[in-house]
């Protein structure tokens, strides 16, 4: 699904492939460490192969993940999203985000959050759960943005955060056609590594 951008561009958002692999270890590498920390709580200079078929050959049942690329250079991967079910609680699932630095306050981040809420609701998933370091503001956002009621556990230097999702699908075609009426509301400073100081009008 085409999905506009807050300064009213276009990303495509679908469903991650085997086919993607390269994309994705070329993504990973133009990523900066703070933002790979951010994603991978620790460091992660590159993907491995066996990390690159873990990440992209997913069934998008027990393990969804979509990305978004760019309208025009859809070589070019500029966000991931995933969630993996609990095999041993199958209704909740495991959430991580990741936006390529140059496009992180452009409002890809939160399509891509929707998206996997859809899908999540789809596949009978009640609740996402994240792991982030204490302070990623925006990643609390997105958890915030997925649902209703958030919990936060915070625990020293990583919280984990709860979200439960409304049973209600669709909601990135909405997004889309209402950011299609706005294009241009507002958009949050760019700052490399996710920690934005402010948002900007
Ligand atoms: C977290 C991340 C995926 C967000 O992606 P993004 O494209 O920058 O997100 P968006 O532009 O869609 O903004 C998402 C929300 O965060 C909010 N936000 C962004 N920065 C914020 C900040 N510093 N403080 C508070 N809220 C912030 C936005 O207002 C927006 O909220 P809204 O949709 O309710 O208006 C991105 O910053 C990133 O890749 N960070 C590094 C990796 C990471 O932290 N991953 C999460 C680990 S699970």
């Amino acid at each position: 699904m085409f999905v506009p951008l807050h300064d009213g561009s276009e990303v495509l958002i679908r469903a991650i492939g085997p086919q993607d692999a390269a994309l994705l270890r070329r993504a990973h590498q133009l990523l900066s460490p703070e933002t790979v920390r951010d994603r991978f709580l620790g460091a992660k200079p590159r993907l491995s192969s066996t990390d690159v078929r873990y990440l992209t050959d997913v069934d998008q049942h027990a393990h969804v993940a979509l990305v978004a690329v760019d309208r025009t250079r859809p070589e070019r991967i500029l966000g991931v999203a995933r969630w993996v079910r609990d095999p041993a609680r199958p209704s909740t699932a495991e959430a991580a985000f990741v936006v390529t630095d140059d496009y992180q306050g452009t409002g890809i981040g939160s399509a891509l959050a929707i998206g996997l809420a859809d899908r999540a609701v789809e596949e009978g998933v009640a609740s996402l759960s994240g792991s982030m370091l204490a302070g990623n503001r925006a990643s609390e956002a997105l958890f915030r943005r997925m649902g209703g009621e958030l919990t936060v556990r915070r625990d020293g230097i990583t919280n984990e955060v709860t979200t439960t999702l409304p049973a209600e699908s669709g909601r990135l075609e909405r997004l889309a056609a209402s950011r299609r009426m706005r294009p241009g509301r507002r958009r949050v400073a760019p700052v490399v590594g996710g920690h934005r100081p402010q948002l900007v009008a």
